[in-house]
């Protein structure tokens, strides 16, 4: 009989802890024990899984003494920084969705597709990178094999669920012309360049994130990578406009016949393309609007949408645990 995993979702009650239950429920993740865990405001409340209703519970430092194989974390950086050590300490893999993480040397960034070889058994903290980083270094990773990247230069345009359930009731509230709680400026009909705080180089930290976990997943260190990070008034879905050039010339037959080989991409031929409504509760990461950049010398741009929930969080994070099982390693 296949082996089932004692898991648990920490923040479940969230828009990436939901989802979670989905991604779980769609992919028939072998689940032998699940529990649920939010802060104290959600405590008692109920969550479906498999049809069956499962009472939140308060994290705490002890939530972890019963013993979990598996903990998928979307609860912030500082409940990541307080509690993924303690679960590791029971010796839970712990998977998050924060940043928190995500640079620390000895802690491992994936996307299984692209780098999945550099988890070991001793992995028990996996950090899963930044949305927007996710369904770009899929391509990526795909002409850098073919024709060596040199500088990539990132357009994100970014649903409002990446900033979770206060991003999407902003967006809900501005259509009956309530003012915004959440972000600084109106986002309903309208659009701005600012996501996470500035820091004092002019960049945004989102920003910082794409540039740095590019390098880390691709691991490129020295690749010039630059980004421009905008928040949308679209509910879910991410697209990024990405520019690259290359060492070698680009053979754009060869480039397109490697997408549409690629498991995990969805190409878009000739004048179609991907818009987030075509990639909602899709897992793949869908191409299009491929062709050379006229003003660079092995230069291309490329279109890349997904729904940064499903691959941009949940769904990332349950394939790195995929992965985890398949290759004996949990
Ligand atoms: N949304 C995305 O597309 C996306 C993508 C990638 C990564 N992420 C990351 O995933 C994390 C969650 O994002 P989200 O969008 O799901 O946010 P969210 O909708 O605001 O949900 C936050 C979740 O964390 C829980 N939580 C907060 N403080 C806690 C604590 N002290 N102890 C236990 N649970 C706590 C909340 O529980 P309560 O109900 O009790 O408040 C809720 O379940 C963040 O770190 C975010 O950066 C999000």
């Amino acid at each position: 009989m296949n082996k089932k995993y004692r898991v648990a979702v920490v923040g479940a009650t969230g828009m990436v802890g939901q989802t979670f239950i989905k991604v779980l429920e769609d992919r028939k993740f072998p689940v032998s024990e699940i529990t649920f865990f939010a802060s104290k405001r959600s405590a008692g409340s109920l969550v479906s899984f498999n049809g069956m209703n499962f009472v939140v519970e308060e994290l705490t430092e002890n939530s972890f003494d019963n013993g979990f194989d598996i903990a998928l974390f979307s609860a912030g950086g500082e409940t990541s920084l307080k509690f993924a050590p303690i679960a590791a300490s029971h010796g839970v893999v712990v998977i998050d969705n924060s940043s928190a993480w995500r640079m620390k040397d000895h802690i491992k960034l994936v996307v299984p597709e692209v780098n999945s070889h550099v988890l070991t058994k001793n992995d028990l903290i996996i950090a899963n990178p930044n949305c927007s980083t996710i369904q770009s270094v899929v391509p990526l990773d795909v002409i850098h094999k073919l024709f060596t990247v040199n500088r990539v230069i990132y357009s994100t345009y970014q649903a409002v669920s990446g900033s979770g359930y206060k991003g999407v009731m902003d967006l809900k509230n501005g259509y009956e012309n309530k003012e915004p709680e959440f972000y600084k400026k109106q986002i309903f009909d309208n659009c701005f360049p600012h996501i996470d705080d500035f820091l004092d180089n002019g960049y945004t930290k989102e920003e910082k994130k794409m540039m740095d976990e590019t390098r880390k997943i691709l691991g490129l260190s020295h690749l010039k990578v630059s980004a421009t990070c905008v928040r949308i008034p679209v509910t879910v879905g991410h697209s990024v406009s990405i520019n690259v050039e290359c060492e070698k010339p680009i053979d754009l037959n060869q480039l397109i016949e490697a997408f549409k080989q690629h498991q995990d991409i969805v190409y878009y031929e000739g004048r179609d393309y991907p818009t987030p409504q075509d990639v909602v509760g899709n897992d793949l990461v869908h191409v299009g609007r491929l062709r050379k950049d006229l003003s660079a010398e092995n230069g291309i741009h490329l279109w890349a949408v997904a729904d940064n929930v499903r691959k941009g969080a949940a769904t990332n994070a349950i394939q790195i645990a995929e992965y985890l099982i398949k290759e004996n390693l949990i």
